[in-house]
């Protein structure tokens, strides 16, 4: 049997591991940076490979025959390690990545989170889903308020932040209710791009201004937008 590595941590790598079928050996790996993460119906790996290295030493101890990047748009180091790697052992290497949102409503684009944090007006009054690696930039700005949801709260904030553990999937009205009860005035996310846009949504129908940092530029890779796509070019890769 065959072994794929997946590079997961996303919806479309669960996806993917869930519609593969069973004619394959599917290993997906994780960071291990959730505390909880949500189960995979395939062997899982987890943990950091230690680099380019060790990803190639595992590619090769595993005999991989093609790899799936599914990681998150803004993991932007796993990528570019599964480049460089697959490159090393010329180890098919597709890329798995969601389409990004169009801009609606006040959309207002930055290149990096400094850029965005730097451009909110003193007062704002701001929900942000920029994950708690985050947090440091937003807890320099104690002329605003913060409200930052994560799926696992951080240890310690300001007083001027205060902190929703939460795992979505949310819905447009779910987000325009939080949005009223903490009086948000701007909304700080990422362009993380596919389903998950009720928040975006939710801003531009209450005429809350959006704050987003746009996607970084990641090491150009054989890339698909979707699940159906993804499958259809292991099975060409894996064909003989
Ligand atoms: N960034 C986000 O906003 C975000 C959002 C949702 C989910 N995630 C998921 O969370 C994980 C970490 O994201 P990140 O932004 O911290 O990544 P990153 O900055 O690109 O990666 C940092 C390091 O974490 C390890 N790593 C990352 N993803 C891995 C994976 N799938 N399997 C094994 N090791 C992995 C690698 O360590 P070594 O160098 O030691 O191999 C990598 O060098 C990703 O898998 C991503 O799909 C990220």
């Amino acid at each position: 049997m065959k072994t794929v590595l997946l590079l997961a941590g996303t919806a479309e790598a669960r996806a993917l591991a869930a519609e593969c079928g069973s004619g394959l050996r599917l290993i997906a790996s994780l960071a291990g940076v959730t505390e909880k993460p949500v189960s995979y119906p395939c062997a899982v790996r987890t943990g950091g490979f230690g680099g380019i290295d060790g990803m190639r030493a595992f590619i090769e101890d595993e005999k991989v025959k093609a790899v799936v990047d599914a990681t998150h748009p803004f993991a932007v180091t796993i990528s570019a390690n599964a480049c460089a790697a697959c490159d090393m052992k010329k180890t098919p290497l597709v890329r798995l990545v969601r389409p990004a949102w169009e801009p609606v409503g006040d959309w207002c684009g930055f290149a990096d989170l400094a850029d965005a944090v730097a451009a909110l007006p003193i007062g704002a009054r701001v929900l942000a889903t920029t994950g708690r690696k985050e947090m440091r930039v937003l807890a320099e700005r104690a002329d605003i308020r913060v409200v930052l949801r994560s799926v696992d709260p951080p240890d310690a904030l300001p007083g001027h932040m205060v902190s929703l553990a939460a795992r979505g999937p949310f819905t447009v009205m779910s987000e325009m209710a939080l949005m009223r009860e903490y009086r948000i005035t701007h909304l700080l996310t990422r362009n993380a791009g596919g389903e998950s846009r009720a928040r975006i949504d939710a801003a531009a129908a209450l005429g809350i201004t959006l704050h987003i940092v746009e996607r970084p530029v990641i090491p150009a890779a054989n890339s698909v937008s979707n699940v159906a796509d993804a499958l259809e070019w292991l099975s060409d890769v894996l064909r003989d």
